[in-house]
């Protein structure tokens, strides 16, 4: 079966990319990446592109005028690179609602918090602050809102007592890192779809083990 095509969209240390690269290399993953775009020329995930042999281009927010032009080379390299779905990681710069449109559907994202909470920036130190007990990740499909939009995949990461922002940054990573190629996988397979305002699910298990925070022995 034909893989489906990716194109990832980074803007700066690109471990969830290293994670998408890492599942492709194996020889069933059903999706491949087509090219890398980072918005800055000094993201490390553009050297580890480079290091897989995948086409990595920088395209600097800075030297365009307007974002709708900055957009428009995203799109058209998207494009030129024959791209399927779109996979946002770490891609830190807020998207027009005109290009979300066009990829409407064809276009997923990862953060770092359990949304629909915490949205935006600092996620784990305003978790971390409000005493909540478990942090997370998401990864969703991408809506003129930011972070927002049919939600496919979460972890809850359950918040320690002496925990920091880092910390709890590093903890959610590790889940971060074994979701996003199993999301790809699923949308890639046919397994998870938009529905309406949520995902519809075609022969996965929710999964049906709950946890405690703190553990109760
Ligand atoms: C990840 O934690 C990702 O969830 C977050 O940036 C980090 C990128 O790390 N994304 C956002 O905050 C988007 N709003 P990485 O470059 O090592 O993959």
């Amino acid at each position: 079966m034909a893989k489906l095509k990716l194109g990832v969209m980074i803007s700066g240390s690109g471990t969830n990319l290293q994670a998408i690269i890492d599942a492709c290399a194996e020889a069933d993953y059903p999706a491949e990446i087509q090219v890398v775009i980072s918005n800055r020329p000094e993201a490390k995930g553009l050297e580890r592109a480079e290091k897989a042999g995948i086409n990595a281009i920088c395209i600097d927010h800075k030297n365009f005028e307007t974002r709708e032009a900055f957009e428009g080379a995203v799109h058209n390299c998207l494009k030129e690179h024959n791209v399927e779905l779109v996979c946002l990681a770490g891609f830190m710069r807020i998207l027009n609602s005109d290009f979300v449109n066009r990829w409407r559907d064809r276009m997923i994202n990862i953060h770092p918090s359990l949304l629909p909470s915490y949205k935006g920036l600092h996620t784990h130190a305003r978790a971390i602050e409000d005493g909540v007990r478990f942090g997370g990740c998401t990864i969703h499909f991408v809506r003129p809102e930011m972070d927002n939009g049919p939600i496919l995949m979460q972890a809850a990461v359950p918040i320690a007592y002496d925990e920091t922002p880092e910390s709890l940054a590093a903890k959610t990573l590790t889940y971060e890192h074994k979701m996003y190629p199993a999301a790809i996988r699923m949308i890639a397979e046919g397994k998870a779809r938009v529905s309406g305002n949520k995902v519809a699910f075609n022969g996965i298990d929710s999964g049906d083990v709950g946890i405690i925070s703190p553990a109760t022995k």
